[in-house]
């Protein structure tokens, strides 16, 4: 069920450089959010910007918390950026189809590239929480791009790569799979396109579950819009409504 709510701020900091994360107050949604599932923003005090924005659910704490990471890319989240203790934010959510667990997977496989991170800490969290072990593999430009490992919950086995070889492997995050995707039951990513268009070209992974959550343009995040229309190897999907989680080999690269 949809709700809106108005979400009082608790906090907005600046984690990394150009990268915010705003706690809320709304547990009219963390009550029945699931992982992989977004939530659309109001970012500006009138209409203008016109439309709202997705962001993906990036934790709940138990008294009913929202957290969301988010880059400045624009006016929308310039202002957002902006937001303080007190502020309000409009919340329309929680929406999308998110990540599932096989029943026999116990072994969690997670790959964020940058920002991609924000939905996989929900994800973990809960994981964590069923019993399930986490190895997550985290990319990004350099060492100052890096999501903090602070932020993490402890038990996650973190491995990191960086494309200037400033904090652990030298290269691309996709690079890192392969020492470890055997032993994965599942797989689940979250990056650009150029991510998961090497993670499909990996003959290692035939066979085995891999989740991903796309990222479109989306206008009202209700499938009323089909502006987030995509082609599917099984016909065509809204990305708000049939995802933004789907199984990557579902999706042409
Ligand atoms: Fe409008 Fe998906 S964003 S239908």
């Amino acid at each position: 069920m949809v709700k809106q709510v108005s979400a009082p701020i608790i906090s907005n900091t600046e984690i990394l450089p150009h990268t915010y994360l705003v706690w809320a107050q709304a547990p009219e949604i963390t009550s029945i959010a699931q992982p992989g599932q977004f939530v659309m923003v109001r970012c500006g005090e009138s209409y203008d910007p016109l439309l709202r924005r997705p962001f993906s659910i990036h934790r709940v704490a138990n008294g009913g918390q929202m957290a969301l990471l988010f880059n400045i890319v624009g006016r929308g989240t310039e202002w957002l950026s902006q937001c303080q203790e007190g502020d309000s934010l409009d919340l329309l959510g929680p929406l999308g189809r998110g990540f599932s667990f096989q029943s026999a997977s116990h072994r969690l496989l997670l790959v964020a590239g940058g920002i991609g991170i924000a939905p996989l800490v929900f994800l973990a969290e809960k994981a964590l929480g069923e019993g399930r072990s986490i190895t997550l593999l985290i990319g990004a430009q350099n060492a100052s791009l890096l999501y903090p490992e602070s932020l993490l919950p402890p038990s996650i086995k973190l491995i990191t790569a960086t494309e200037d070889g400033s904090e652990g492997k030298k290269g691309m995050v996709t690079e890192l799979m392969a020492d470890f995707a055997a032993q994965a039951d599942q797989v689940f990513a979250c990056g650009p396109t150029s991510m998961y268009q090497s993670i499909a070209a990996q003959h290692y992974l035939k066979g085995k579950s891999v989740q991903i959550s796309l990222e479109v343009r989306m206008g009202c995040g209700l499938g009323a819009c089909y502006g987030c229309t995509i082609k599917t190897k099984r016909g065509l999907r809204q990305v708000c409504q049939d995802g933004p989680v789907f199984e990557l080999n579902d999706i042409f690269w």
